[in-house]
């Protein structure tokens, strides 16, 4: 019995040695390559190249290694009696909402202007008033629930949305509501899976029908923003700024406007990061509770996607 990571685009050593140090008895190959594939059980992945996972007869779990699980099932040879379990950490969460309470503070505090400010040595006392926000996260999931429950108990009005309806002690909508939910929020957080469902939702199609102008966080997936329609937001308005950190292609390419547009901000795909050691912690226990004919934790549903 061996596992296997299986992560061409990314770094994999302190997975290995976490894993190693965790399980020092099951043997861990790196990589496909392999001449006894009937020997792997387990396999981490993060966008694994299509087909992959085929020749691995006996596998019992593929476990993504973060947050999504969108880069493992878009490849639609991966064999769906399968487990396929995602990481869902309370480390990656304190570090998604981090992120997101700064995108938000920035904006509030109108961040940007007072730097503008102290480039040209101007001493801008009260020209800029705190915004009065009304915080919509979009993608009450686990990390989406993380920043919203944060937000509130930080005194913002807060807004939920989810496709399964959720008990919040903030106002939530579901399924049928999106549209009373975008106009109740002047600031979009957007924290939702990527689904065929969610495949370009941030478009035009929805910026018309916000409140003008909201400020945009989008942390989920770059699939999930139609780019060419949030500069034309942007442009007119619709949209007072954007915090980007997925794009629809990344890296984000050296001709985007988006790098030079005045009222966005960019990270590279940073939001929140894979912490291996808890993450291997969780493919092992996982791994323990199905070969004791159990279910796995944080499985997806191959359909749903999240
Ligand atoms: C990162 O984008 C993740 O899915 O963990």
């Amino acid at each position: 019995m061996r596992f296997a990571i299986i992560a061409p685009p990314v770094p994999t050593q302190k997975w290995k040695e976490d894993f190693e140090k965790l399980a020092p008895d099951i043997p861990l190959q790196i990589g496909l390559g392999t001449d006894t594939p009937e020997d792997v059980e387990c396999v981490m992945v993060w966008k694994q190249p299509k087909n992959a996972l085929k020749k691995f007869k006996n596998l019992k779990l593929i476990y993504s290694m973060g947050a999504g699980v969108d880069h493992v099932l878009s490849d639609n040879t991966v064999p769906k009696h399968i487990p396929v379990c995602r990481v869902v950490d309370p480390l990656m969460a304190f570090s998604m909402s981090n992120y997101i309470l700064m995108a938000v503070l920035n904006h509030q505090r109108s961040f940007y202007d007072f730097q503008k400010a102290q480039q040209k040595k101007h001493w801008a006392q009260f020209e800029f008033n705190e915004r009065d926000l009304k915080i919509g996260v979009l993608g009450t999931g686990h990390l989406g629930m993380d920043a919203a429950n944060k937000l509130n108990h930080m005194g913002f009005s807060v807004f939920g949305y989810s496709n399964s309806p959720k008990q919040t002690p903030f106002p939530s909508y579901s399924e049928g509501e999106i549209d009373t939910f975008l106009s109740k929020i002047n600031v979009l957080v957007c924290t939702v899976p990527y689904t065929p469902k969610t495949h370009g939702l941030l478009s035009e199609k929805l910026f018309n029908k916000l409140n003008e102008p909201t400020y945009l966080i989008n942390v989920s997936r770059g699939a999930v923003q139609v780019e060419k329609d949030i500069l034309a937001a942007l442009d007119s308005n619709v949209l007072s700024g954007a915090f980007l950190d997925v794009f629809e292609q990344e890296p984000l390419h050296q001709s985007s406007p988006l790098w030079h547009h005045p009222k966005v901000q960019i990270t590279p795909h940073i939001a929140s990061l894979t912490y291996p050691k808890e993450s291997v912690i969780q493919v092992l226990e996982s791994f323990d509770l199905i070969k004791k004919g159990l279910k796995p934790r944080f499985q997806v549903d191959h359909e749903k996607m999240y």
